[in-house]
Order: structure tokens, then C-alpha cells, then sequence
């Protein structure tokens, strides 16, 4: 005997049309964050590890952030490369530092069609490669740092950065920021804390991206990533502490944290979609064991199904190319 099924959720899955009317999700170019690495001395240098992704010059800088801006992609995040290093990070608040003339080249360039972010972070410019600045005994002196992060955060507001990427992981860090920022007269600054953000294996390449090194880890600062509570319990402090919008980071290992974060905020929630899942997808393709194209959209769709208003990727541009194009829909 067959039986003929009264419910068919198939029939929403029968053309190309109907799936597309159907579909709960969409992807936009306005939605997307490219991040950029932007080094001193000579280049453009292609990173190893993330093939296709470059450390650019401040001269090659300008046609990579108008090709995103022409692809209508929301915004780029900076990151700085510099030839020195010191225990304190000076280069991080020097005006003429790579990263605050990056920012200045960039939103000359195009400061009017995105919207240009910097990372707020002391790991590219100590020579220990932590995200603060240590004490005598060699562990992360929080409050010390809050301090360079509140004068950090003054030369990349000058610099022309109109939202600042608090990634460091200190306890207090927006509202020290915010408090700076505010003294300072750059009330409408705004503030991207990286709240939830895990000591991922993750992130390996971007170590080469920024050309670190690190001695030890970075357990004590960043989440542990057994711990889901916690992750809701740092974005909802951040939000407290006067954040504009909270992330979640990485992406694709963290959609769980991603979606409580999404229910219980009020503020935008964007999710960072790290340099090992950008590697992982591109190995795969190269060997010709996924499909590039649908991968990397899957992916990007899924992290924004699971909650994130905003994804930040080193895809944004093509991403936002085949958007554009309806090659992906
Ligand atoms: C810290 C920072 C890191 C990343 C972004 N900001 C490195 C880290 O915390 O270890 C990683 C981004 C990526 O892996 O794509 N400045």
C-alpha cells in the first residue's frame, strides 16, 4: 500500500523561483566587513596561509578598499603591520604609526562610501605579542593596558576611524574607551567590542598576517571555549559599558554563543569569521574537495542565519561581487 503524504514541504523546494521566494535568509553586500592588513616598507606581500589574502602597501591599500566599496561591501577593518616592536606597543599610538596612516589613506579613499573600522588591539605592535602590556612579573597588567588601549583609541578616532574594534579581551575596556573617547569630544565614535571573543587555534594565520609571535597563549584573556554562559555574560557587560554593537568571534565554531548573544541584545551583533576558517575552506577547494563558490557562501549565510547582522570576512569583496551578480542568491 503507498501512502500519499498530506504535507509536502517539497513543493516550496521545486524551482529555482519558488526556493528563492521561500528563503528565510539573505545575504547582502552592505552586510559584509572586509578586514585588510596594511604593512610598513615594501609589498604588496602575499600571506602563505591565507591564499588570496595580501599585506598591502598604503598604496595598494586604496585599490583593494575602492574594489570593496565598489562592491557595495558595509565596511573594512584595518589592521597594521609594522617593521618594530616594543614591550609597550608605541607604534600603536604613534600618529605616523602603519595603522593610523592606513586609516587616514583609506578614509580619504573612500571614508565616505564604507564605513572604516580599525582593530583596537596591542598584539601587532608588542614584541611579546600579547594583547596588553605586561607587569614586572611578566603576566597581562589589565588596568595598565586599559590605559594604552584609551590612547590608542584617541590617535585612531583622529586618525578618521569611525568605529573602533576593541579585540584585546581586557576586563573594562569599552567602558574605558568610551570614557576617553567621550573626554576627548569624539562622542560620535563608535564602538565594536569584540565581547565574545575565544582562544581559538583559529586564528593561526592570521599570526602570519601580522607576522607574530607569541610567547605563551592567550588563555588568560580570551574565552575558554568550553564556555557558552559566558560568552552571553561578556556581551551583555559590554553592552552595559556602552558598547554600539558586540561580536562574537570566531564564527562558524561559535554559532551556539552567536545565537544567545542575538536573543538577548538590543545593540547589532556581527560575527567575525576568522583567518583558519577562511584557510580551511580554501585548502579544501584547492584540492577540489568542496565546491569554493557554495562553501563560501554557505558559510557566510550560515553564521548570518544563526544571528549576525554583520559578518566580517577576508571573502566580503567576491562575496559581495557574486551577490551582486546573483551568482549566489
Ligand atoms: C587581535 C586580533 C586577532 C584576530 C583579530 N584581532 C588575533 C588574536 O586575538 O589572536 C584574529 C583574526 C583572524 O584570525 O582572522 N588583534
Amino acid at each position: 500500500m503507498t501512502v500519499t503524504p498530506r504535507i509536502r514541504p517539497r513543493r516550496l523546494r521545486t524551482t529555482p523561483a519558488i526556493r528563492r521566494i521561500a528563503s528565510e535568509t539573505r545575504l547582502h553586500p552592505g552586510q559584509l566587513v572586509l578586514p585588510i592588513f596594511v604593512r610598513e616598507g615594501g609589498g604588496p606581500v602575499p600571506i602563505s596561509s591565507m591564499p588570496g589574502v595580501v599585506q598591502h602597501t598604503l598604496e595598494s591599500v586604496k585599490g583593494a578598499v575602492a574594489d570593496a566599496a565598489a562592491a557595495g561591501v558595509g565596511g573594512v577593518m584595518l589592521f597594521g603591520v609594522p617593521e618594530h616592536r616594543d614591550a609597550t606597543g608605541t607604534g600603536a599610538t604613534d600618529p605616523q604609526g602603519i595603522l593610523n596612516l592606513a586609516t587616514r589613506v583609506v578614509a580619504d579613499e573612500v571614508g565616505d562610501a564604507l564605513v572604516v573600522q580599525t582593530d583596537l588591539c596591542l598584539d601587532e605592535f608588542t614584541d611579546h605579542g600579547h594583547c596588553g602590556v605586561l607587569d614586572v612579573r611578566g603576566r597581562i597588567d589589565n588596568d595598565a593596558t586599559l590605559e594604552r588601549y584609551r590612547e590608542m583609541a584617541l590617535v585612531q578616532a583622529a586618525s578618521g576611524s569611525e568605529l573602533l574594534g576593541l579585540s584585546g579581551m581586557m576586563d573594562g575596556q569599552v567602558a574605558a574607551v568610551r570614557e576617553a573617547l567621550d573626554g576627548a569630544g569624539f562622542v560620535d565614535t563608535a564602538v565594536l567590542a569584540y565581547s565574545a571573543k575565544y582562544a581559538s587555534a583559529f586564528y593561526g594565520p592570521f599570526r602570519d598576517a601580522v607576522e607574530s609571535t607569541l610567547d605563551g597563549d592567550r588563555r588568560s584573556y580570551q574565552l575558554n571555549p568550553s564556555n557558552r554562559r559566558e560568552g552571553l555574560r561578556e556581551a551583555m557587560l559590554d553592552i552595559e559599558e556602552g558598547a554600539d554593537i558586540v561580536m562574537v568571534k570566531p564564527a562558524g565554531s561559535y554559532l551556539d554563543v552567536l545565537a544567545d548573544v542575538a536573543a538577548a541584545s538590543d545593540i547589532p551583533v556581527w560575527a567575525y569569521q576568522v583567518s583558519g576558517e577562511y584557510a580551511m575552506i580554501e585548502a579544501a577547494a584547492m584540492h577540489g574537495w568542496i565546491d569554493r563558490k557554495r562553501a563560501v557562501h554557505e558559510s557566510v549565510l550560515g553564521i548570518h542565519r544563526a544571528g549576525a547582522d554583520v559578518v566580517l570576512t577576508y571573502w566580503a569583496t567576491e562575496l559581495a561581487g557574486w551577490l551582486n551578480t546573483g551568482d549566489v542568491a
